[in-house]
Formats: C-alpha cells, structure tokens, sequence
C-alpha cells in the first residue's frame, strides 16, 4: 500500500507527525532558519544530543530524540550548498531525501514532515529543488511500507505553489 503525501503551508515544529526533518549543516550545531526553529521548540537537551552525533556529511542524515517537539524523532540531513548546479548539488538533494526516508522506516516512524531542504540558506533555486524532493518522495513511498504519510511542508507561498506543480495540484 503506497503512502500519502501531503503538502501544508505553515511552521514544521507544530506538526504532530512521527518525525520531522531538519535542514542543518555539518556541524548540527544549530543555525538559523528551519534548524534554529527546530531547536528553539525542541529546546536545549537537542543540542546536548547533537553534541554526541559528531556532524553529519551532506546528504547524510542523524536522528535524535525530539524533546518538546510533538515529533518523537528529529531527523537531521545536511542539504548541499547551491554554487550553480555543476558540482553534484542535485544529487546531494536526492541523499538527503532518500537517507531521511530510509532511516525514518528504519526507525518506525509512520509520519515524516520535511522543509523545503536546501532552498533557504543554501540557495538552491526552489523551481528545481522540488521536484526532485518530490520524485524522491514519490520513488520511497511506492516501494516501501513506512512511513506511510509523508508531509511536503512549505514555509512561504512560493515554495507551496511550486509544490503544488510539482504534486500536479
Ligand atoms: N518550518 C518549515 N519550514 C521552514 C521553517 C519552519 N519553521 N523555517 C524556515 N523554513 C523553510 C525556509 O523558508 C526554506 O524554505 O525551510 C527551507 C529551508 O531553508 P533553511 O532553513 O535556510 O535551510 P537551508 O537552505 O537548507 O540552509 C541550511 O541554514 O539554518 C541554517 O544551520 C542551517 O547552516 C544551515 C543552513
């Protein structure tokens, strides 16, 4: 049985899903956009467990606890840093989608939420980086059995409406 996707326009650390995913950087220190959010409603002990987590390489992808979050679990990914697209950019994107996923099944998780990973601080034009969260998205669901709902989470109007295209809404 395939699973859903859904999109929502509005702030990820209020989702109640099983998991959510934070676009952070190497260090998992804590920054500022979705990743100061998160850790802002999740509160301190995040940080204390990132401390633990050693970094995380782009593409990759970390879990810890989610605290004060609703989510159970954060999933922390490092999305590439655009510098025009000739330098694996959009395949970095792809890992970070694919190793969210494989380690939100790994770890039971039924609902996973995701920013708009790469497309803030990063600079990755949003017109080109959701479709592919989208096919990414599309590529797990159709194989796997969890997470059964996955929630595409825009923080602006842009990145909803090139969502929707995206989703063929
Ligand atoms: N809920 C959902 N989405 C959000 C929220 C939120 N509360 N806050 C910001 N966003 C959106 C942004 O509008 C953007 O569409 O998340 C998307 C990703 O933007 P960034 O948070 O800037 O992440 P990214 O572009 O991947 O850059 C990562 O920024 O915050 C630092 O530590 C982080 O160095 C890392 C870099």
């Amino acid at each position: 049985m395939a699973g859903s996707i859904d999109l929502v326009l509005g702030d990820i650390t209020t989702l109640e899903v099983d998991a959510i995913v934070n676009a952070a950087n190497p260090s998992l220190l804590g920054g500022g956009g979705v990743d100061g959010a998160i850790h802002r409603a999740a509160g301190p002990e995040l940080l204390q467990e990132c401390r633990f987590l050693g970094g995380c390489e782009p593409g990759e992808a970390k879990h810890t606890q989610g605290y004060r979050l609703p989510a159970r679990w954060v999933i922390h990914t490092v999305g590439p840093i655009w510098h025009g697209g000739r330098r694996g950019e959009e395949e970095t994107l792809r890992d970070c989608y694919r190793h969210s996923l494989l380690l939100a099944e790994e770890l039971g998780a039924t609902s996973v939420a995701f920013p708009s990973i790469s497309t803030g601080v990063y600079g990755y034009p949003v017109e080109r980086a959701v479709p592919v969260a989208v096919q990414e998205v599309r590529r797990h669901v159709e194989q796997a059995t969890l997470p059964q709902r996955v929630v595409l989470v825009a923080f602006d109007e842009r990145t909803h409406e090139a969502y929707r295209d995206a989703l063929g809404g």
